[in-house]
């Protein structure tokens, strides 16, 4: 009897758990709300409602400034698409005026550019803009985004008890993946309570909102940057291959952040391995921020295949060190500054300060503001020269082609060639999990 209630368990567990090999790294892409909110009249605002034309037009500038090239895939519709009632048999109805076409013909649209369609529900009675919700109506609800062939879905939380979430957020994913339609989950869970059951949702759910909605300001980017530092020592353990901590959107190229501090976001956001997702309207953007957006180095930051969530590992002077541990023994560190005095300012640093291993390295300046930074050897330390509310972004790859690292372990040590052979895998394709490896830098 116990032992069948034991598989009856097990059998559970496994059909509820999220399991759909979807964002091995963390998802990139728009999202129209941080920008463009719940502007309905058309009228007054043709080019900023939420609407079907802006959707492809957004999409369209997607490819053709290579947004898409880049890695920015999903193009997401956030609240505020629905009619307010849904029809006689209870399914869901986008805004007859503002969605015409349908959503399958937005998908359909979509899909023939490359790109991948998001779309924004919530598990309560209604959206946080008071549209229908999916409460009650789960199944046919999963059922149409099917139909509509979604890639993505951000599922909120407003209008629903919040401990009722911690079986419905989980029975929302059970229906997507028995769906067979791979749908990337991200869930606005733990958003919405206090002490969140982080090892729950991160079985459930590719990626989830933690913490407070991100406005335009550099006080609310900080406050976040602030929040995900605080709890860092409970949220990086969550992080990894399929399921990510999500600070939120991104502001870059809107009002409220200034050149340097838009540079700061794309900075901390890499170190956390964040979901990357714009908010802006790419019709207007300013070159210097697209070029922020589309800094290479940058994205791979974010998007390394370790997939190992960033710390902030200390504040020296008011200017604070971030560091993530890359593939192949590298590091990217981030020294963003909290100063606001008025001229850039230098601080000297120790390894221990960087919290780094001791090895040489050779060091890429990601926004390229010095071309030719020295290498550095464990007997140097490190000046790195800040602007206020500004960062400096660095890649530090071990000089030594011998470097082999066991994530096991957490050892890392020098050793000889001979031990190339031991892994031949991508680092893309080991579970992190599981990982028992080695692989060798700079061969
Ligand atoms: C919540 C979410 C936001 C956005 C709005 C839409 O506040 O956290 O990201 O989706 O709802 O109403």
């Amino acid at each position: 009897m116990m032992l069948l209630l034991v598989l009856i368990a097990l059998q559970l567990t496994s059909t509820l758990a999220l399991d759909n090999g979807l964002v091995p790294t963390p998802p990139m892409g728009w999202l129209s709300w941080q920008r463009f909110r719940c502007i309905t009249d058309c009228k007054k605002y043709p080019n900023e409602c939420i609407s079907e034309d802006l959707i492809q037009r957004q999409a369209l500038l997607m490819v053709s400034e290579g947004y898409l090239d880049a890695g920015y895939e999903y193009v997401g519709i956030d609240d505020c698409w629905l009619e307010k009632e849904r029809d006689a048999d209870g399914r869901m109805v986008p805004d007859r005026h503002r969605f015409p076409s349908g959503m399958k013909s937005l998908s359909d649209f979509l899909h023939s550019k490359g790109l991948k369609f998001a779309m924004y529900q919530d598990y309560g009675t209604k959206t946080c803009a008071g549209y229908p919700g999916v409460l009650g109506h789960e199944a046919l609800d999963v059922k149409t985004f099917v139909e509509w062939e979604i890639d993505y879905l951000k599922l909120d939380g407003c209008y629903v008890e919040t401990d009722k979430m911690d079986t419905g957020y989980p029975e929302f994913g059970k229906l997507m993946n028995e769906s067979g339609r791979p749908i990337v989950y991200s869930c606005s869970w733990p958003a919405y309570q206090k002490k969140p059951n982080y090892k729950s949702i991160a079985e459930h759910c590719n990626l989830w909102r933690n913490y407070d909605d991100i406005m335009d300001s550099w006080q609310s980017l900080t406050n976040i940057s602030d929040w995900f530092a605080e709890n860092q020592d409970e949220l990086v353990q969550y992080a990894g291959p399929g399921h990510w901590n999500d600070p939120d959107m991104l502001l870059i190229g809107n009002y409220g952040l200034s050149w340097d501090q838009a540079r700061v976001q794309m900075a901390v956001w890499s170190i956390l391995a964040a979901p990357l997702l714009m908010s802006v309207d790419l019709a207007t953007i300013r070159p210097e921020f697209k070029e922020i957006l589309l800094n290479r180095d940058a994205i791979a930051v974010d998007q390394d295949p370790l997939g190992k969530q960033g710390r902030r590992v200390g504040k020296i002077k008011n200017i604070e060190i971030w560091n993530r541990e890359l593939s192949d023994g590298a590091y990217a560190l981030a020294f963003v500054s909290r100063r606001d005095d008025g001229s850039p300012y230098s601080i000297t640093v120790t390894y221990e300060d960087m919290k780094i291993p001791e090895h040489n390295y050779d060091i890429k300046d990601i926004y390229n503001d010095e071309p030719n930074v020295p290498s550095l050897s464990p007997d140097m330390k490190f000046e790195t020269r800040v602007n206020p509310s500004g960062v400096r972004f660095y890649k530090f790859v071990p000089k030594s082609s011998n470097f082999i690292y066991n994530e096991n372990s957490k050892e890392k040590s020098e050793t000889t060639e001979s031990s190339k052979t031991s892994d031949t895998t991508e680092p893309s394709q080991r579970k992190r999990k599981n990982m028992k490896m080695y692989f060798v830098s700079n061969l």
